[in-house]
């Protein structure tokens, strides 16, 4: 852990997702639920207002909802400056949503400083800050390994289907939206764009909240990667096109086993990619392993109000009455995945073994 200066890759082109308001004592939440169309922030006073802002996806992607919750528990003590206050707002934090392990990480950490400050007798507000920024500070440092490691991986594969340079498709957001740095998934790319490697992105649209379409394709194009918007269903007939030559997606959670929870949809994607023998990557902090859980079944899946699917496109696209199913994530088996990208390595055709090898001590 460390409060060094982190380094910054990322142009000032994109707004940051989440922050700390020093004068105002208050979290600043990029608003992407409004984007691509607005760049609108929200300030949050309250932890009411952070559980709200990560709830209804505000603040998303695994990462970024761990420093945001991290910041929320601060606002505890603006309330009311007490240990049980504090441990009020983490509880209530866990309730937000329930699938990114990123989120129960960040939160214990925020658990561990309140349980430093009170037995040094320290001010609580003023640790709880600094444990905060040293989640986000990190976040920053892990998502510039992951690129590193991932370019490195990306530039092992075998010469590109297109010879202009790398095709990728990926699915939702892994990107500066969804962290606190360059991203996961998006990181390789950034880092192979910054070594003058032609990267170009195909963006699954994502339904049924468009965080490919929306917000994957918003912010490559604000980082002048070519990219390429396709709805979920034209991915198999563009991969058997050949033109792409490796899907890279982010994680929520990922099992001891190396069974990997990501947004719903990850998973066929991965069977076709094994179907027409293309590397799948995951790419994923140490923070979004859960070692407690030994395999991906085990990974409390998310389901979310049938509305965000039946009335996506404000106008109802479901007949009324008519049942939704509609989970946001699913889990793909380590059996599927070509390698995990992580902070600290890439982990090649993983299972349990190599996982506790390369995480278990973290
Ligand atoms: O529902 P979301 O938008 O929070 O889902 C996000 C994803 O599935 C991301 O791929 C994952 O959190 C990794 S973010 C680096």
């Amino acid at each position: 852990m460390t409060d060094a200066k982190p380094p910054q890759p990322l142009a000032s082109r994109l707004p940051r997702v989440v922050d700390w308001d020093s004068n105002q004592r208050r979290v600043v939440i990029l608003d992407q639920t409004r984007l691509p169309n607005e760049v609108v922030f929200l300030h949050c006073d309250s932890v009411a207002d952070v559980w709200q802002a990560i709830k209804r996806l505000s603040v998303r992607g695994a990462p970024a909802i761990g420093v945001a919750a991290a910041y929320g528990v601060c606002l505890a003590t603006r309330e009311e400056p007490s240990v049980g206050r504090c441990y009020e707002a983490i509880d209530r934090l866990a309730t937000s949503r329930p699938t990114a392990v990123n989120l129960f990480w960040a939160l214990q950490r925020m658990r561990d400083a309140v349980d430093r400050a009170t037995a040094a007798g320290e001010p609580l507000l003023a640790s709880l800050i600094e444990e905060a920024r040293s989640i986000h500070h990190q976040d920053r440092e892990l998502c510039a390994a992951i690129g590193r490691y991932g370019a490195d991986r990306l530039l092992d594969l075998p010469p590109a289907a297109d010879t202009a340079g790398l095709t990728l498709l990926t699915h939702c957001n892994a990107g500066a939206l969804a962290t606190a740095g360059n991203g996961t998934a998006l990181s390789p790319i950034y880092e192979l764009a910054g070594r003058g490697v032609a990267v170009r992105v195909f963006a699954d649209e994502t339904r049924p909240l468009l965080q490919g379409s929306r917000l994957t394709a918003w912010e490559l194009q604000q980082m002048n990667i070519p990219v390429t918007v396709l709805t979920d269903s034209m991915a198999g007939s563009l991969i058997r096109s050949g033109k792409i030559d490796a899907v890279i997606v982010g994680a929520d959670r990922i099992s001891a086993a190396g069974d990997a929870a990501n947004k719903i949809g990850t998973y066929p994607l991965a069977v076709l990619a094994r179907y027409h023998q293309i590397p799948f990557f995951v790419a994923a902090p140490h923070s979004t392993f859960d070692l407690s859980l030994a395999n991906g079944d085990d990974i409390p899946i998310e389901h979310r109000d049938s509305d965000e699917l039946s009335q996506g496109f404000t106008e109802s696209t479901v007949p009324g009455g008519c049942s939704v199913y509609n989970p946001a994530f699913d889990v793909t088996p380590a059996e599927l995945i070509t390698a995990i990208i992580t902070d600290l390595g890439v982990i090649d055709n993983p299972d349990a073994e190599k996982v506790l090898n390369s995480i278990g001590t973290r």
